[in-house]
């Protein structure tokens, strides 16, 4: 539904580097989370399988961040554009991973979703960016390491909790969508607080300026003389 936006951000060289660079850094910063994950993890074959993991993670950040850097040496970077980023999401959504505390069926269940997105995304992407054969490549290739983190996610989210695998996934479903829509909410308050103070602006600042204007009309100017009685306080020291 949302392929002609992906298009559209997509079409302009600008942001189309600044989207590979912003992928370069959520699989790296993914990337080390999984490593520390692999750090911590008591499962030695969860242990190897994070490893590979991460590496893929970090080999996506360096091929995107070369891509990225490629193509700004081609060409010199224009003033910016309508929109600096992309309205849309991005492509791992590996940026609100917690590793800390978190057991390996959670983790597991977080990274198989997070990793089922991105293979979707990274689908789009490859198809929109078909002016562009280098970039595509590198989409084609992390989209396949993509669909391999999503499987064995799962598999061994049905190793480690055979009983309650499918449950564990819809519930870090349920929390992706959540922060979604904290994060739209969030823009959409920011959006609607400017929007009500410049009606403020408008509505409120120009009947006071009236009323402000009208009230100075009616005062004397100058020197106003007090009257006679006025002046002798029975309280004050003067
Ligand atoms: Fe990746
Ligand atoms: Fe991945």
């Amino acid at each position: 539904m949302l392929r002609p936006v992906h298009r559209w951000v997509w079409g302009d060289f600008d942001r189309r580097v600044r989207k590979l660079m912003a992928f370069a850094k959520v699989e790296g910063d993914g990337g080390r989370d999984i490593l520390r994950a692999a750090e911590v993890t008591p499962d030695p074959l969860l242990r190897r399988l994070y490893l590979e993991h991460a590496i893929d993670e970090l080999r996506h950040a360096d091929l995107f961040r070369e891509r990225g850097a490629a193509l700004l040496q081609r060409r010199a970077s224009k003033a910016t554009t309508l929109f600096d980023s992309s309205p849309l999401p991005g492509g791992h959504g590996l940026d609100d991973l917690a590793i800390e505390g978190e057991p390996d069926h959670r983790l597991l269940a977080f990274l198989h979703v997070a990793e089922k997105a991105a293979a979707g995304r990274f689908a789009i992407y490859r198809d929109v960016v078909d002016d562009d054969p280098p970039t595509r490549a590198i989409f084609e290739q992390i989209l396949r390491d993509e669909v391999f983190h999503m499987n064995y996610t799962y598999t061994q989210l049905a190793r480690v909790k055979p009983e309650s695998y499918r449950r564990q996934v819809w519930r870090a479903r349920g929390s992706r969508l959540w922060k979604r829509y904290l994060r739209v909410a969030a823009a959409l308050a920011g959006l609607m607080g400017g929007a009500i103070l410049t009606i403020m602006y408008f509505v409120v600042l120009a009947p006071f300026a009236w009323l402000a204007r009208r009230a100075q009309r009616r005062e004397p100017v100058g020197w106003i003389a007090i009257s006679q009685h006025d002046q002798d306080s029975p309280t004050s020291q003067y």
